[in-house]
This record gives structure tokens, sequence and C-alpha cells, in this order.
């Protein structure tokens, strides 16, 4: 094979150039490094989150640095919002997403006989019940493009207890067992779905869980058993999802995959 077809072909499995994607609850963390990955790789990405200024200004920022991605205001927790994000996705990508990243999550951080019935509800509404939805209601979309792609960003509390997050974890739990069976019945249609169990790493979201009775000494624990020692970045979490959604990637779902410095090994 001659140099120049060789190079296409890694270009191809190694490129998301034409590819659309939504990632969920991108303004900051995770999901705003996950953006950059995925749009840095050549794919048009759509963001939501539930505040339209920290929007504005992260399309203002990923404008001026060339990359393509657009934005709306979504409350996940809201079926008719959810319903509104996946109409606009259709029509601003005509019908067609490549990529689906479940980001978005909240945590409430209590000992198991402090969770009150509407903790619960809020913790599985968001991490779980919106998740199960707008999967559902990307399910044409991502047909329809022919080469789908969803990432589940999951935890590393849904494989081995971790102090103050039962029901975090339950949620996550849940998101693994989901993303296997997806990985199973949608896999006639094309569409791959892994799951991504990041460790410890500096957001608001883990800022919350150290703010709370207990979650210091939690976070201290899972840190200090780490291989590495130290918790992660959100490149070293976003560099895994936008490996899963590469064609390269293609004989790989069903995966619930760790990036935690080995906390899990
Ligand atoms: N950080 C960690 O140590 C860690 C470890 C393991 C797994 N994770 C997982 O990584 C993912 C990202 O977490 P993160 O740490 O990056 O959190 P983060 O910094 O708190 O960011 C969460 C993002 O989701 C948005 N969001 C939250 N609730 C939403 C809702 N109801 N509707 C729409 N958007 C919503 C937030 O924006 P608004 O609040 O403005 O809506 C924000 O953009 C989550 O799935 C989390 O469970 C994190």
């Amino acid at each position: 094979m001659d140099e120049t077809k060789l190079n296409m072909m890694k270009d191809n499995r190694w490129s998301l150039h034409g590819m659309t994607a939504l990632v969920t609850g991108a303004t900051r963390g995770i999901g705003h490094a996950i953006v950059e990955e995925l749009a840095e790789f050549g794919a048009a990405v759509h963001i939501c989150s539930r505040n339209q200024d920290d929007i504005d200004k992260c399309l203002q920022e990923w404008k001026g640095k060339g990359l393509t991605v657009t934005g709306s205001v979504c409350d996940l927790q809201c079926s008719e919002q959810r319903k509104r994000l996946m109409e606009m996705v259709g029509s601003i990508f005509v019908g067609k997403l490549n990529i689906l990243v479940n980001n978005a999550a909240t945590t409430i951080s209590k000992k198991i006989i402090d969770y009150t019935g509407e903790d619960i509800s809020t913790i599985m509404g968001t991490n779980f019940e919106s998740v199960y939805h707008l999967t559902q209601l990307a399910h044409p979309l991502l047909k329809e493009s022919g080469n789908g792609s969803i990432v589940f960003i999951s935890s590393i509390a849904s494989l081995k207890a971790i102090p103050v997050l039962s029901v975090y974890a339950a949620s996550k739990g849940a998101m693994n067992q989901f993303t296997k069976s997806l990985a199973m019945e949608w896999a006639k249609d094309n569409i791959r779905a892994n799951a991504v169990a990041p460790g410890p790493v500096m957001t608001k979201l883990l800022e919350s869980i150290m703010n709370s009775s207990g979650g210091d000494e939690s976070v201290d624990g899972v840190v200090s058993q780490t291989f590495v020692g130290r918790m992660g970045d959100p490149k070293e979490i976003s560099a895994l999802v936008a490996f899963l959604c590469l064609p390269a990637a293609s004989y790989i779902t069903g995966q619930v995959i760790c990036a935690d410095g080995g906390f899990s090994a």
C-alpha cells in the first residue's frame, strides 16, 4: 500500500472530522474538557447546562480557539427540556448525531441513614432517569448517523464503596449496567456504548463532596489509594472519552473503563 493511502486510512481512524456530538453539562469541569477534546479532533459539538451566561462565556472562548461549538440551556431534570434539547440538536445537526456524551451529574453527600426521599429522587433523577430518557430521545439521530457512539461518564464510586456517596454510587452503578444493555440492543444500529469511570478530579462537584460532612476524609482516602498518588486532571478523562468516540475504537462496546490512577486495580 502506498504511503498516501496509509496516511489517509490512519487519519480517518484517528479523526472526528464531519462528526457531530452532544455533551451534557459542559460549561465546566470534565464536560468542558471533553468538548475541547472532541472539537479538536474535528467534531461539531453542541453543549447544554442550566446557565445561559456560562454557556455564552464558553462558546466565546471556544470560538476564539477556532472550535465549532453551539449550546443551549437545558435542565436535564425536566423531561420537556430534554425533548426540546434533542429537537434543537436534530435541527442543528440536520437529523444526525454521531456522539452522545452523558456527562452532567449531581450529588448530595451524606451517611446512608440521613438521605431523604427527595435527595434520592434528585440524584437518581439527574444521574440516571434523565440520562436514560435523553439516550432514548437520541436514538433516531444516532441511528441515522450510521456510526453512533455513546459515552456515559460514570465513576469509580460505582465499582468500590466510598464513604458518603451511596446514592451517587447506585446511580452510576445503574448507568454501568445500562451501558451494557444498550451496547447489546443497539449494536444492530451501529451504535456503540461505553462508560468511563473517572477517579477524583478537582471540579465543583468534587469540591461539594469535600465540603460535606465526612467528604474530605472520603476523598483523601481515595487519593491515598491511587497508585499515582494524586488526583486526575479533566484532560486525563477527556482523552479516554475522545478515544472511545474515534473510528479507531470501533470494536470497543459495552465496557466500563476506569481512568483513576490505579485506584480500582
Ligand atoms: N470530579 C470528579 O472527581 C468526578 C469523579 C468521578 C466521576 N465524575 C463524573 O464526571 C461528570 C462531570 O462532573 P464534574 O466533576 O466535571 O462536575 P461539575 O464541575 O460540577 O460540572 C457539572 C456540569 O454539569 C452541569 N449540570 C449539572 N446539573 C445539570 C442539570 N440538571 N442539567 C443540565 N446541566 C447540569 C453543570 O452546569 P450547571 O450547574 O450550570 O447546570 C456543569 O456544566 C459527572 O458525571 C460526575 O459524576 C466526576
